[in-house]
Formats: C-alpha cells, sequence, structure tokens
C-alpha cells in the first residue's frame, strides 16, 4: 500500500526580487488576493488534500509569515464584544495549531531543492508533498487533492504540469513524456529552463509536487544546476535515471503565476471577480477602466 500523504514542505525562502520594493519588508507569500494572503490559499489547499504538517523553508525577513499563523487573542476578544461573528470565524479559520507548523531556515537562497532538502529531517521516510504558494491554482477540486488522490494509484514521484505556449517552456521546467495516458503522463526526462527551441515537450512543471524521499537522498548529491542553483528538477530526473516512475499530472484548474507581477495582477482580477459580494461593481469598474488609456496615472 501507497502511505498517505500527510507532510508538505513550503518552500519560502526566495528574495522575491519582481515584487520590490514591496517584498523589501513584507514576505511575497502575505502579499493578498482580495482580502487573503497567498499562503493562505496555499494551506487551505494543503488541508484539503489530507495535509496535517505544515513545513515553512523560510529566511531573514520573514517573520510577517510567522505571525500570521499565530492566534491573535486581543483581536479575537475585540470582535467577540463586537459580535462580529463572521469575522471571528474567518479569523479563526486561519489560526494553526500548536505542533502543526514548523519552521526552518534556509539560510542562502541557493534554489528550491536546497530549500526542499532543509526540510529532510522533518520528513524521514515518507511521501511528501511541496506547495510553491506563489502558484495560486484555482480549482473545483483543489489541485494537490487531485494529485493525492492519483498518486494513491501510481506511487512515484507526481509533478503537476499544464501546457504552455513554446516561447514560454524556457521559464520552466518541462517534462520528456515517455507515454500519454491522458490526465496522467508518464516521463522519461526533465530540462530546468531550457534553452529556446530545445525544450522536450510544451508541458510544464508548476508549483505542486509530491516526492519520495528519494529525492531527499538525490539532493545529498547534487550539485548546482542551471542559474547555478541547486535544482529540484534534477533530483527528481535522478529518480527516472534510477528506473523509479516519474509522472506529470494535468491538474484541472486554472493556474495564475503570482510570484510575477502580470500573473499577480490577472490572479487579483479573477478572484476579485469571483467574490459574489464584489462583482458586479467590480466588473463594471473593470469595463469603465478598460477604455481608458492610462487608468491610474
Ligand atoms: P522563485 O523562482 O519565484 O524565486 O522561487 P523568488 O526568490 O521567490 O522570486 P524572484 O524570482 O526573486 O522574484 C520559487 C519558489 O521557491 C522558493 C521561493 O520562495 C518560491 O516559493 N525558493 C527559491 C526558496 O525557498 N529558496 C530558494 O533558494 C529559491
Amino acid at each position: 500500500m501507497k502511505r498517505k500523504v500527510t507532510k508538505a514542505i513550503f518552500p519560502v525562502a526566495g528574495l522575491g526580487t519582481r515584487f520590490l520594493p514591496a517584498t523589501k519588508s513584507i514576505p511575497k507569500e502575505i502579499m493578498t488576493l482580495v482580502d487573503r494572503p497567498l499562503i493562505q490559499y496555499a494551506i487551505d489547499e494543503a488541508r484539503a488534500a489530507g495535509i496535517k504538517e505544515f513545513i515553512f523553508v523560510t529566511s531573514r525577513g520573514k517573520g510577517a509569515l510567522e505571525d500570521y499563523f499565530d492566534h491573535a487573542p486581543i483581536l479575537e476578544s475585540a470582535l467577540r464584544k463586537k459580535k462580529k461573528h463572521d469575522l471571528l470565524n474567518t479569523l479563526k479559520s486561519t489560526n494553526m495549531d500548536s505542533g502543526e507548523i514548523a519552521y526552518i531556515r534556509q539560510h542562502r537562497a541557493l534554489g528550491l531543492g536546497h530549500a526542499v532538502w532543509c526540510a529532510r529531517r522533518l520528513i524521514s521516510n515518507e511521501p511528501f508533498a511541496v506547495i510553491l504558494p506563489d502558484d495560486v491554482i484555482a480549482a473545483e477540486r483543489p489541485c494537490l487533492q487531485q494529485m493525492t488522490e492519483a498518486y494513491a494509484e501510481t506511487g512515484g514521484c507526481m509533478v503537476a504540469a499544464m501546457e504552455v505556449p513554446a516561447d514560454a517552456a524556457s521559464s520552466y521546467g518541462v517534462l520528456d513524456v515517455k507515454e500519454d495516458m491522458g490526465s496522467m503522463v508518464s516521463v522519461k526526462g526533465m530540462v530546468e529552463k531550457p534553452a529556446a527551441g530545445t525544450a522536450p515537450s510544451n508541458l510544464a512543471v508548476i508549483g505542486r509536487y509530491i516526492l519520495t524521499p528519494d529525492v531527499l537522498r538525490n539532493l545529498n548529491r547534487i550539485k548546482a544546476g542551471t542559474g547555478g542553483e541547486i535544482q529540484l528538477t534534477d533530483a527528481i530526473a535522478q529518480e527516472i535515471e534510477s528506473g523509479r516512475g516519474v509522472y506529470g499530472y494535468r491538474f484541472r484548474g486554472q493556474r495564475f503565476d503570482c510570484g510575477s507581477k502580470a500573473g499577480f495582477l490577472q490572479a487579483t482580477v479573477a478572484f476579485g471577480l469571483a467574490r459574489p459580494e464584489l462583482r458586479e461593481e467590480f466588473a463594471r469598474y473593470l469595463q469603465a477602466m478598460a477604455s481608458l488609456p492610462h487608468a491610474a496615472q
């Protein structure tokens, strides 16, 4: 029987340079879509998939993240006194129980693979999920839940995959497909950020993974790859070389790259329009704005 996936690593130790100056003092993961920080979307998705232990790989300057998950007794009692029960429930739904959450430091931003490796002692010998909170996925059934269900059939390593235009492939890890089974593909190779025109397919890896502990052992040996960083893709690709199964999963849902400004703005519009209480007024506003050349200047 395959072991259930109950632990997830959230690597949040990157520098977030694309959002400077905001990320000079705010972690990228605290930036909000409508009224919820990116990290809350990631936590909710993980919980829906059955995750019980949340491991954050953090770095200097990410204190606001730890505060965010702390209980807020003063705020709670103020809302209770004012009988603002809905807000109180919203607030409480973000609390993490003691022992549910762990923080590990990545002392230098040496890459995603290195960030995952930093959490190795908290994983031991079991499969685990990796969630990149800056990839926000709107889906009827949360993406990681779709993946854990598929993983229960296949075992091995599984990465979330989506079709991207050929000229965008060099921004992603790209799958070399062995067999296409529809929502699932088996993989015979993986390349991180292939040079233009050399991508083995248009199936790109995005920020959801289910990995076996073998990947952590591979990371023990891996040297810096593309961009001088220790790449998670390389450690997963080694699994293929060792003859173990690696799968790409075409999730159903819409992914927003909230690590980029354009993606973040698109997500803000999409999640804003998805709120019944905002939709009508916001849609009207967007229509009016779209016809103006310099809306906010
Ligand atoms: P990104 O490639 O988006 O890098 O990392 P970044 O530093 O967050 O942002 P930019 O490119 O400077 O704007 C993808 C994910 O991997 C984590 C990041 O926190 C993000 O969740 N990461 C990356 C680490 O935890 N450590 C690293 O050394 C690198």
